[in-house]
């Protein structure tokens, strides 16, 4: 009786206020009081949530980051030059979104969406929140398929998983950036949908690696997602989350996505500075206590979703740049403990032209091993311990003056696995022609090849060898281990191929 009289009231209530129609709306409004350096302090905003969207005068957005009783601390989103204090802030009510859909891809935007290659505004249909929480440990499946570089160095010695973490650490200018834009390069045709972040870098250098995906095809597959160091910080502290969350979206359809964030070290010193502006307490390198989360919750958000779930994957591939190969530095150390291995790029190597500069002995891969084809296991396995026992012998050698033949032959023989782990920038290689490459060198059909003419030998065992076994090339690249026979066919191109360049006598 009662239950029926409430229901009926509340009935008429909810009929009551459906009447109402549009109408005038309350809005939370406050005051601008100080602004500048990227941030802004906003008084008369009480019931505005952590990391909620607020709306400044000229269409600059906020994330209200610091909720003082008496002022809000609010990162800018947009330039904030035409602020001034007095004026009116709104709350929106809505956490930091962006767009995502296919309609991206090909395009270069920033973290709103905003185009940025001269093109109109993408026609996407759907938003997501920036931060989302990562998969739960019931929804991961461990990664089984690997992520193809078309980089030997990597492919064979430091395999890369797709679904995995793998940090790219190295002094500026070590060519960090060329592995990973040549890994989307790569991707052409494998159904791997990749998004480039650029956080901080100088819109010039954004501008080259934009033309050099365009140039080799690479924009069809990908998105650029960027934030250069004249941008906000407050933009470039979000860009990261935006460009995860836009992985995401294809991630959560089956599909298997590729992020790159290059770099994260210049990620952290954007939010150290609007920390320190909005007057945190700095801790270690002037960081503030959080920032070993800002790149944690960030990275966990990569990974292999199980079957049920869709099955799709997310690569990360985090950039790090370190100061006088100091990986003990505070970034890079968060960032080696979050990943699942690295890639070291060496300055001296690069110095020595030895490019990639990727230094084997001190780079890693946890959990890529697994995925790696067994046709790399078998030409690779001894490859990495014969290498690392090479430098070694090579370091020692230069000290002796008279060398055994046996020793002699290895420092010869590593001398030529170091030349052929060698690769131009943007020209990643098919896992067959590479499979070839190291088949030859592994055999040491290269050991009587002179040094310098290891690249022109490389070149014929690789187009001999496409030309003679298409069939097993097919194979090699799609994963399909070989029988002996199949190996030994491949052994006989190889040596052919190279003949006329070894030294008789
Ligand atoms: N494998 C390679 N072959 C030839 N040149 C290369 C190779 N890798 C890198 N380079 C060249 O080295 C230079 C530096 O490379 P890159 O910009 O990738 O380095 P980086 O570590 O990302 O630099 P920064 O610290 O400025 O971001 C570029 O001019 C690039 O063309
Ligand atoms: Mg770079």
């Amino acid at each position: 009786m009662l239950e029926d009289l409430l229901d009926q009231t509340f009935d008429t209530l909810r009929g009551a206020l459906a009447d109402t129609g549009p109408g005038p709306e309350l809005a939370d409004v406050g005051t601008l009081l100080e602004v500048g350096g990227g941030i802004a302090r906003v008084g008369g905003l009480p019931r505005v949530g952590f990391e909620e969207l607020v709306a400044f005068p000229e269409e600059v957005l906020g994330l209200a980051v610091n909720l003082d009783p008496d002022a809000l601390g609010v990162m800018l989103l947009g330039h904030g030059d035409a602020l001034l204090p007095g004026m009116r802030v709104r709350a929106t009510g809505r956490q930091a979104d962006t767009p995502v859909g296919e309609a991206l891809i090909g395009r270069v935007i920033d973290a709103t969406g905003r185009p940025l290659d001269g093109r109109g505004t993408p026609r996407t249909t759907e938003r997501r929140a920036i931060e989302r929480p990562a998969p739960a440990i019931m929804d991961r499946a461990p990664v089984s398929v690997p992520l193809e570089t078309g980089l030997k160095a990597v492919d064979a010695m430091i395999p890369i998983g797709r679904g995995q973490r793998e940090l790219i650490v190295g002094d500026r200018q070590t060519g960090k950036s060329t592995i990973a834009i040549d890994t989307i390069i790569n991707q052409r045709g494998k159904d791997v949908i990749c998004i480039y972040c650029a956080v901080g870098q100088r819109g010039t250098a954004i501008a080259r690696a934009v033309e050099t995906l365009r140039r080799n095809d690479a924009m069809a597959h990908s998105i650029v997602v960027t934030a250069s160091g004249e941008d906000p910080p407050g933009l470039q502290f979000i860009t990261p989350y935006a460009a995860m969350a836009m992985g995401e979206y294809f991630m959560d359809r089956g599909r298997d996505v590729l992020v790159v964030y290059d770099d994260l070290t210049r990620h952290a010193r954007a939010y150290r500075e609007l920390s320190l502006l909005l007057r945190r307490p700095p801790g270690r390198e002037a960081y503030p206590g959080d920032i070993f989360y800002i790149h944690s919750r960030l990275l966990e958000r990569a990974t292999h979703l199980r079957e049920e779930r869709g099955g799709g994957s997310l690569t990360a591939l985090p950039v790090v740049e370190t100061q006088a190969q100091d990986i003990s530095a505070y970034i890079p150390t968060n960032l080696i403990s979050i990943t699942d291995g690295q890639i070291y790029l060496s300055p001296t190597l690069f110095r020595k032209g030895l490019l990639p500069a990727v230094d084997i002995g001190r780079s890693v891969s946890r959990v890529g091993g697994k995925t790696q084809y067994p046709t790399y296991r078998r030409v690779a396995g001894d490859l990495r311990l014969a290498y690392t026992q090479f430098e070694e012998l090579e370091t020692f050698a230069r000290f002796a003056t008279r060398l055994d033949e046996s020793t002699r032959r290895r420092i010869e023989h590593g001398r030529r696995v170091r030349r052929i782990l060698r690769q131009p920038a943007g020209s990643p290689l098919r896992a067959a022609e590479q499979i070839a490459v190291l088949l030859a060198a592994s055999e040491g059909l290269l050991d009587d090849v002179p040094v310098d003419d290891i690249t022109e030998a490389e070149q014929r065992v690789r187009e001999r060898v496409s030309e003679a076994h298409p069939q097993l090339c097919e194979d090699i690249d799609t994963g399909r281990s070989l029988d002996d026979e199949d190996w030994q066919a491949l052994k006989e191109t190889a040596a052919e191929a190279v003949s006329g360049l070894r030294r008789t006598g």
